[in-house]
């Protein structure tokens, strides 16, 4: 009972140094030429690999990253396991990039680098933290996490998930109305959504509308979430004051893309989180015990959903 690395070398022999530590009996390669296929039940891999049907025995399909957008279900069997990264690694990057955005526009730092590129020396009314309502799209292991992190900051604090959830010191929203509720009292919205055919192009000029005025954009979901036409007029207009996106579609954008450059807008490429080895190599461990254990493992996708 083989484990396959199908990812970058250096994240690889992290792992197969723990595997060798915690789980001596399952042997550990990063060596998908030489590796017997048919002794291949656990994977882990960015994408599906294009000849996954070789490994007839597979059990477990992991991602190394916490997305599943980028797998094609459909070319994975049904008996199959396929498990999201869940790790406390890549929740703490999100937690200091999310923080560092909200700080930033609550802040108003993109119109202060506007005004040190424009050799301007002027201050901007400052709203208190307790003003300036924070909303976060999604409830997961991130949307969570970057929620605990802004608690001090003392920013009235929402979310929203597709189910009831109950979280202390943050107004939880569901369902439809919920989402109505809480884009009008969000000064800055940040998406942790996964990328579903039912939030494809989700932040688009009908959900900026339902925005307070001069609210301010965090994206680190998936790129086809956002609309960029929208979000450009939007914050031409002065509807939107300010954004900080991490993702876009495509990566990276062409050369001439009004985000390089838009004033309102800082831009960073795709490095909200990242999947940390040595926390990840863990989780996976923990995971292959409860599936040998007969229980399911902890972040096991559900495809109707499609996370
Ligand atoms: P989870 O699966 O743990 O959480 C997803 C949350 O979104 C859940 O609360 C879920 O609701 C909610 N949700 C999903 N679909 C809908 C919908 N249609 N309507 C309302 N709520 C919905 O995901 P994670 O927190 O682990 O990750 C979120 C995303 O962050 C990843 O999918 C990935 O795209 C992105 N990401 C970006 C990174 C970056 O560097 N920019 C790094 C890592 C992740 P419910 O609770 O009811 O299920
Ligand atoms: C992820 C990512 O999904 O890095 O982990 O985007």
């Amino acid at each position: 009972m083989t484990f396959l690395f199908n990812s970058d070398a250096r994240r690889g022999a992290v792992f197969a140094e723990a595997f060798a530590g915690e789980l001596p009996d399952v042997p550990f390669t990063i060596d998908a030429a030489t590796v017997d296929p048919d002794a291949v039940r656990y994977l882990i891999s960015w994408t599906v690999p294009d000849n996954l049907a070789r490994y007839r025995n597979l059990e477990i399909l992991f991602s190394i990253g916490a997305g599943v957008d980028q797998f094609r279900l459909d070319a994975v069997p049904q008996n199959v396991k396929v498990v999201r990264m869940i790790e406390e690694g890549i929740a703490r990057m999100m937690q200091e990039y999310v923080t560092l955005a909200v700080l930033a526009l609550h802040r108003n730092l993109p119109a202060y680098l506007a005004q040190q590129r424009a050799g301007q020396w002027n201050d901007i009314a400052q709203l208190q933290a307790r003003s300036r309502r924070v909303g976060v799209l999604g409830l997961g292991q991130l949307g969570q996490a970057v929620l605990d992190r802004l608690k001090p900051f003392g920013f009235p604090l929402a979310g929203w998930s597709r189910s009831p959830r109950r979280i202390e010191g943050v107004t939880c929203n569901h369902g439809e109305l919920g989402l109505e509720q809480m884009l009008a009292a969000s000064d800055i919205l940040v998406c942790l959504l996964p990328l579903t055919e039912e939030t494809r192009g989700f932040l688009n000029a009908d959900l900026f509308a339902r925005l307070p005025k001069g609210a301010a954009l965090v994206h680190t979901g998936r790129g086809p979430q956002l609309d960029h036409e929208a979000l450009v007029a939007a914050l031409d207009s002065g509807h939107l004051s300010s954004a900080m996106i991490d993702v876009t579609d495509p990566e990276p954008l062409s050369a001439g893309h009004p985000f390089w450059s838009h004033p309102k807008i800082i831009l960073t490429p795709h490095v909200a989180s990242v999947t940390q080895p040595a926390t990840a190599a863990r989780a996976v461990i923990d995971n292959i015990r409860r599936h040998r254990a007969g229980l399911d493992p902890i972040g096991l996708v559900d495809r109707s959903r499609g996370y």
